[in-house]
């Protein structure tokens, strides 16, 4: 079992189109779920799935299992939490309640039990709900886009959860919507790609097939499996299960 929480602070840089993608690839050998904490619900739209309005506050609480609010998708083996509206409010919520950073890895222990892989597509927010997801994962996976700017971030990112040391999860760190015709976007995924900073050498094109998929409402995978973005999220999902293994 593992859980994988795909973050970063900064918006708009491909947090939800990988987790569909990943979750989708994922779910093709075992059983993964993906739970939509964004109250955007931008990956809950993507799996067909419908924003709730409210009772996300009982499961926050840990008054109602997480269990009861796991929906299917039409994607055998690809289950889904979808968003709630509410979650705007999770920081609020978990604030309430003892230990709030810790809430969130006990209310996924019923679902470590079903699935083999759990998905979580985050909110672009630094606040209360992200420290709560970096207690709860195993494996971070950072998107970012090639630019200086996003690259502090994700600096930022790696020293608040380094601070941890054992129980911090490992981070994975990988560039989305490169346009390899840009000399700076080639220029730093070939420095970041092989330096410390532990990016996967795998990184993900800028392409309309991705943007699609709020069309199509299903992942690359159902529309789009020869396109250059569908492979490298192949590679991309190969890359990081080698590292998780070692
Ligand atoms: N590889 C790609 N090529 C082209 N467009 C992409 C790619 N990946 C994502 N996009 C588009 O970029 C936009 C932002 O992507 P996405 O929603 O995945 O980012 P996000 O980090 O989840 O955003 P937010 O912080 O708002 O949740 C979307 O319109 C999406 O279709
Ligand atoms: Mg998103």
């Amino acid at each position: 079992m593992a859980i994988f929480g795909l973050y970063n602070f900064k918006g708009g840089v491909g947090k939800t189109a990988s987790a569909v993608n990943l979750a989708y690839l994922s779910s093709r050998k075992a059983r993964t779920l993906l739970w939509d904490l964004d109250p955007q619900g931008a990956s809950t739209f993507y799996l067909s799935g419908e924003t709730r309005r409210k009772g996300a506050k009982k499961l926050i609480s840990g008054k109602r299992s997480a269990t009861a609010y796991v929906e299917g998708t039409p994607f055998e083996g690809l289950d889904l939490i979808p968003a709630n509206f509410s979650f705007r409010n999770l920081d609020i919520v978990l604030e309430q309640g003892k230990k709030p950073e810790c809430r969130l890895s006990r209310l996924m222990k019923p679902l470590c039990k079903a699935y083999e892989h759990v998905f979580l597509d985050c909110p672009p927010n630094i606040s209360l709900s992200a420290e709560s997801v970096f207690r709860a994962v195993d494996v971070l996976l950072v998107p970012a886009l090639p630019s200086t700017l996003s690259l502090r971030t994700f600096e930022l990112i790696t020293e608040h959860v380094s601070d941890w040391g054992k129980k911090a999860p490992r981070v994975i760190p990988f560039f989305c919507m490169v346009d390899r015709r840009r000399r700076l976007h080639r220029d730093i995924c070939s420095a970041m790609c092989q330096g410390h900073y532990g990016f996967a050498s795998t990184v993900i094109p800028s392409a309309s097939a991705v943007e699609r998929m709020g069309v199509e409402r299903a992942p690359l995978f159902c529309y789009g499996a020869k396109t250059p973005p569908a492979q490298a999220y192949r590679e991309l999902w190969g890359e990081i299960q080698a590292l998780v293994s070692h």
